[in-house]
């Protein structure tokens, strides 16, 4: 008897069902990492992140979610065009970056670009989203795109996307906010 629980022992037994089983999960674990890996690397497919961290309380004058004060907008205006440091032409173009504040309830700035941009942002651009809120939790959608997140205050949060039609698409807030909940919303114009 006892030799037999020694043999027992040294040859674990294991169903095949078990280890058919095991396999497969072997097999799944190396087609997700695979899987990501492609999406991630490859397809340039992102889940929204936390950029960075911010402070609520003074967000809505800190730079770049601050617009130009009006004499800064005034001499700005004198020297040039481009004058909205919360819409930045990175390579014209190709690349831009939105700097958006939420708050009960409106988004700051709801037209992009803004009056003081000084330019269009054109079909095939890419343009990447930098969202916070300065008080309750709010979301973030733009219609038609991948863009789709919370802003939070307290943290950035950040997406691109690439606009391959002219046209309007509205962006609305996702979350619950309050009585003005459904005042929410903007739009990003892309241009011909
Ligand atoms: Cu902000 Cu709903």
């Amino acid at each position: 008897m006892s030799t037999e629980t020694n043999d027992e022992k040294l040859h674990m037994h294991i169903d095949p069902t078990e280890k058919g089983w095991i396999r497969v999960s072997i097999v799944v674990l190396v087609i997700f990492f695979i899987a990501i890996t492609v999406a991630g690397f490859m397809l340039g497919i992102q889940v929204p992140t936390e950029e960075q961290r911010v402070d609520p309380r003074s967000i809505a004058e800190t730079a770049p979610w601050a617009p130009l004060s009006s004499d800064e907008l005034e001499a700005c205006l004198a020297e040039g065009t481009h004058c909205d440091p919360r819409v930045q032409e990175l390579v014209p173009g190709e690349k831009y970056a939105v700097y958006i504040i939420a708050q009960m309830w409106l988004f700051a700035p709801n037209q992009v670009p803004t009056a003081d941009s000084g330019f269009e942002i054109p079909a095939g651009a890419e343009v990447t989203f930098y969202v916070t809120s300065k008080d309750v939790q709010h979301g973030f959608k733009v219609q038609n795109t991948n863009v789709n997140f919370m802003a939070v205050p307290g943290e950035v949060s950040t997406l691109s996307t690439t606009f391959e039609d002219p046209g309007t698409y509205d962006f609305i807030c996702t979350e619950y906010c309050g009585t003005g909940h459904a005042a929410m919303f903007g739009s990003i114009t892309i241009s011909g």
